[in-house]
């Protein structure tokens, strides 16, 4: 029986005989040692493997390269380098598997390299802490939502409703596009298709969450969801994860409060349970980092422990306008999108401004236009506005969108005629029986992760990135 690296780390006595498996990241050698450091993916450390080349056939000993796989049986012993405490002096290696020709090397490649790789990436340091961080977070929104009485719900990958009515979707279709039966009117007849009508991967769950939280009060989905939005950015992927909580009777500042708590929760959990992690990143920002540059973002622990320390602060989307077009960025046509007034929507660049120059912490926009919200959204009382929140990250933007839920049918309906929603009367159900009113929103959790590993492109922060114009596999 083996045991992991990180058990061996953590715990493991001088003396103890003991054997680990893993790859070799690196090997240095000469006539009377061969030092091997051995990762096996359970924590950011290696383990140091010491062994007299003698005892291994010659063989062998060409086949110990970076990538192959190995057992090694042996005794741990106090090191006498710096960067552990205990190593092992093997006893005993085998190979498991050789790898010539293995494309990785060992030193730091860069990040569009290893994206052409992205099958190999977990076997580097950087991967390798962005994936075990992805992992912390997952399973701390699972715990957050379960410690205050949420229910996870299921809900479907494969819908007929466009639940943001952006109409950016993905068709899902076992008609044959060769042999596709036409109507009268040349569209195609999807009566013919699997399910008897048109159906898309989804864009969000939230309309199914809405229906669940009618009867479960309390409930979040959190699942991959489905955008064909052309946006060859930093931020977009065209497959990504969303956390998405619907709670009965909550309100728009409860729903803020609560996307406040979750992520002031996820970072406080990170910190504790991901140290060598967010180490190894914060150390990889402050080596890559321009010292002439004076714009240079805090370093990534500061920047996660500073979230963490402030309240967010919180502004109506009016107030936000006053402010961009009063700011200097503007004044002097800096904006590559000026801010032509009330009614526009905020880009990327005007959500960072107010983030990081002007409130310099997390940003919650509310009370947007409603001709540039979704048709859900709870109509304010002045008839121009809706109930709306974004929650705005330094580096990266809105991770989060959410909003009170127009309860009312009547304005519900009207919306839904103004936007062209159709087909929708199950969803409208939750308003027909014992209606309430409700509140949730959306985190994504790919620019979440962006944030907390200090990574600057959502394609490195999910294991097989989907982008316009490229599966990698
Ligand atoms: O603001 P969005 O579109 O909100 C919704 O979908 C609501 N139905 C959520 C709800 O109220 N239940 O998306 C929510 C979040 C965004 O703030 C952003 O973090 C992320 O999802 N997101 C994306 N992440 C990566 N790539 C994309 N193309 C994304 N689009 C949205
Ligand atoms: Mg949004």
């Amino acid at each position: 029986m083996h045991t992991k690296i990180k058990e061996l780390l953590q715990f493991g006595t001088v003396g103890a005989q003991v054997e680990a498996k893993g790859w070799i990241r690196t090997k240095r050698i000469n006539k009377q040692v061969i030092f091997l450091t051995l990762n096996d993916g359970s924590c950011q450390q290696h383990l140091q493997v010491v062994m007299t080349p003698s005892d291994l056939p010659k063989a062998l000993l060409n086949q110990l390269a970076t990538g192959a796989s190995i057992a090694v049986s042996g005794s741990l012993v106090a090191s006498q380098g710096a960067n552990q405490s205990i190593e092992l002096h093997g006893h005993q290696l085998t190979l498991l598997g050789n790898a010539p020709d293995y494309p990785l090397q060992p030193k730091a490649h860069s990040l569009e390299f290893l994206r052409s790789l992205v099958h190999l990436r977990f076997r580097t340091n950087t991967f390798g802490a962005v994936f075990r961080i992805r992992h912390a977070i997952s399973y701390a929104i699972h715990h957050f939502f379960h410690e205050r009485g949420f229910f996870y719900l299921h809900t479907p990958i494969i819908t007929a409703a466009d639940a943001e009515g952006a109409g950016e979707l993905f068709r899902v279709t076992s008609l044959d596009p060769m042999h596709t039966a036409k109507n009268l009117d040349g569209n195609i007849d999807f009566k013919e298709d699997f399910f008897s009508k048109a159906t898309n991967l989804t864009v969000s769950g939230q309309l199914a969450a809405e229906t669940a939280a009618m009867g479960l009060g309390a409930v979040y989905t959190f699942g991959p969801t489905f955008r064909a939005e052309n946006s060859n950015t930093t931020r977009h992927l065209a497959e990504f994860w969303m956390v998405e909580p619907e709670v009965a009777f909550n309100n728009l500042d409860d729903t803020i409060a609560l996307a406040e708590a979750l992520l002031k929760f996820l970072l406080a959990y990170l910190l504790k349970t991901c140290p060598a992690e967010l180490e190894f990143l914060n150390q990889r920002l402050l080596s890559h980092r321009n010292k002439e540059d004076k714009t240079a973002p805090m370093p990534l622990l500061e920047r996660l422990n500073f979230v963490l320390e402030q309240p967010f602060a919180r502004i109506t989307y009016t107030e936000a306008i006053a402010i961009l077009i009063d700011s200097e960025s503007n004044k002097h046509g800096k904006f590559a999108y000026p801010v032509t007034g009330w009614g526009m929507d905020l880009q990327s660049e005007h959500e960072r401004y107010l983030v990081e120059h002007h409130f310099k912490r997390p940003v919650v926009v509310t009370d947007y236009p409603k001709a540039i919200k979704a048709f859900y959204m709870r109509q304010n009382d002045d008839g121009k506005t809706v109930a709306a929140m974004d929650l705005l990250f330094p580096g990266v933007g809105e991770i989060i969108g959410g909003s009170q839920r127009e309860e009312r049918i009547d304005y519900l309906q009207a919306a839904m005629q103004s936007n062209e929603i159709q087909d929708l009367d199950w969803y409208l159900d939750t308003r027909r029986f014992g209606t309430i009113p409700h509140s949730g929103f959306g985190l994504g959790l790919d620019r979440f992760v962006l944030f907390v590993t200090g990574m600057e492109n959502i394609r490195d922060v999910i294991p097989f990135p989907r982008t316009p114009g490229h599966v990698p596999c």
